[in-house]
C-alpha cells in the first residue's frame, strides 16, 4: 500500500475502531496505537524517504491533516463517554440515602466545668472579670499581703520573666484589679490559667482557677459559707457535704480551706475494691481555698474600712476531676480525642 492510502486507510480504521471503545481507556489504548510515538502514523510517516522529494511535502500536510482530525474525533468520543458516564453516576445518586454526618468536635473538659462553675456563678449575682497572665509582682504578691521576702511567696514557685514581671501564679491579682477599677459592693469571679514552677503526675506549670470576690457592707463569713455551699451542691449534687477547715492565706483571714464529701465513694471512704483512692479513705476531697479579705489588702486599693468581704480560689482541673471522675491530671494536657470527646454539656 504506497503511504497516502496507507495514511487513508488509518483514518478510517480509526473511525471505524474509535465507534467500538465502549470505555475511557480503550479509547485512550486507540490513541496511543494510532497516533503515538511509535503508532501507526508514525510507523507510515518513516516511510517518507521512499516518495520523490517533491511528493514529500504533500504527503507531510496529509498526515497532518489525517493527526489533526483524528484527535478531533478522539476528543469528541471521549468527552461523549465522559458525559455518558456522569449522567449513569447522577442515575445511582439515591438522594433519600441518610448523609455522613459530619464529625463534631467538643469542648474541652476545663472549658465545659469552667462555663458550668461561671454559671452558677453569674445566675448568684456575680460579673465574669479577667486579667493578664503576664503580671507585675504588685498585684500578684504585694497588694495581696505578701510584701517582698514574705515567706507565703515560697508556697507558690513563681515562674518570673524579669525582676518584677512574672507569670501569675493566681487568679488573686484579678481581685486587686478589679478593686481598683470598682467601687463597693462588688461580686466578681475571675476564670484564667496561672502557671507555678511545678511539673509531676499532680501538678503541671499551666492550670486553671476561678477566682471569687464579694465587697459590700455587712458581708460576713455566712455569706461566704452560704456562696459556697450553694456552689457544691450546684455543680456536685445538692446531697454533697461541705465542711470547713482553717487554714491560711495572706490575703485572707480568717481563712479556709472547703472540703466536699468524696463524690467516688460517696463519702464513705471505701469502694467495693477496698478503701477509696480519690480521698484516699478519708471520705472527704478538698476542692477550694477562701477566707475573708484582709483589711490589709483593702488599704491596698483604698477601700474604706467600712467594707468586708470575701474571697476564694479554685483550681478547676481539680474541680472537673473529681467531677467527672477523671483520675489523671495529665489527661487535661495530652489532647487525646478519645478522652477529649467523652464530654458533653451538662
Ligand atoms: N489564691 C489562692 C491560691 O492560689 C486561693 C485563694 C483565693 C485563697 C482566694 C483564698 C482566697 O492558693
Amino acid at each position: 500500500m504506497d503511504l497516502l492510502t496507507a495514511l487513508d486507510a488509518l483514518f478510517v480504521e480509526f473511525e471505524q475502531a474509535l465507534a467500538g471503545a465502549a470505555s475511557l481507556e480503550s479509547l485512550e489504548a486507540l490513541r496511543v496505537d494510532a497516533l503515538g510515538r511509535k503508532g501507526r502514523l508514525a510507523r507510515i510517516m518513516s516511510r517518507l524517504p521512499e516518495l520523490a522529494a517533491q511528493a514529500r511535502p504533500a504527503a507531510g500536510q496529509k498526515a497532518n491533516s489525517v493527526k489533526e482530525r483524528c484527535t478531533a474525533l478522539f476528543e469528541e468520543r471521549a468527552n461523549a463517554l465522559l458525559a455518558a458516564r456522569e449522567s449513569a453516576a447522577l442515575k445511582r445518586f439515591d438522594p433519600t440515602l441518610p448523609g455522613r454526618t459530619p464529625w463534631r468536635g467538643s469542648l474541652h473538659p476545663t472549658t465545659l466545668i469552667t462555663e458550668e462553675i461561671c454559671a452558677v456563678f453569674t445566675a448568684m449575682g456575680f460579673d465574669i472579670v479577667s486579667g493578664p497572665e503576664v503580671e507585675h509582682d504588685y498585684y500578684n504578691f504585694e497588694a495581696l499581703n505578701m510584701p517582698a521576702a514574705h515567706p507565703a511567696r515560697d508556697m507558690q514557685d513563681t515562674l518570673y520573666i524579669t525582676g518584677q514581671m512574672l507569670l501569675r501564679t493566681h487568679t488573686s491579682p484579678v481581685q486587686v484589679r478589679s478593686m481598683l477599677v470598682r467601687r463597693p459592693p462588688l461580686s466578681v469571679i475571675a476564670p484564667g490559667k496561672v502557671y507555678r514552677r511545678d511539673s509531676d503526675v499532680t501538678h503541671t506549670p499551666m492550670f486553671h482557677q476561678i477566682e471569687g470576690l464579694v465587697v459590700g457592707n455587712l458581708i460576713n463569713f455566712a455569706h461566704l459559707r452560704g456562696t459556697l455551699t450553694t456552689f457544691v451542691c450546684a455543680v456536685f449534687g445538692s446531697r454533697t457535704k461541705v465542711r470547713f477547715r482553717p487554714s491560711f492565706f495572706p490575703f485572707t483571714e480568717p481563712s479556709a480551706e472547703v472540703d466536699i464529701s468524696c463524690s467516688l465513694c460517696g463519702g464513705t471512704g471505701h469502694v467495693a475494691g477496698g478503701p477509696c483512692r480519690v480521698c484516699k479513705a478519708t471520705g472527704w476531697v478538698e476542692i477550694l481555698g477562701c477566707g475573708m479579705v484582709d483589711p490589709t489588702v483593702f488599704a491596698a486599693v483604698d477601700y474604706p474600712d467600712s467594707v468586708s468581704g470575701f474571697a476564694f480560689g479554685m483550681g478547676v482541673e481539680r474541680v472537673a476531676m473529681i467531677r467527672y471522675g477523671i483520675n489523671d491530671l495529665r489527661m487535661f494536657f495530652e489532647n487525646d480525642t478519645r478522652f477529649l470527646t467523652q464530654f458533653v454539656r451538662g
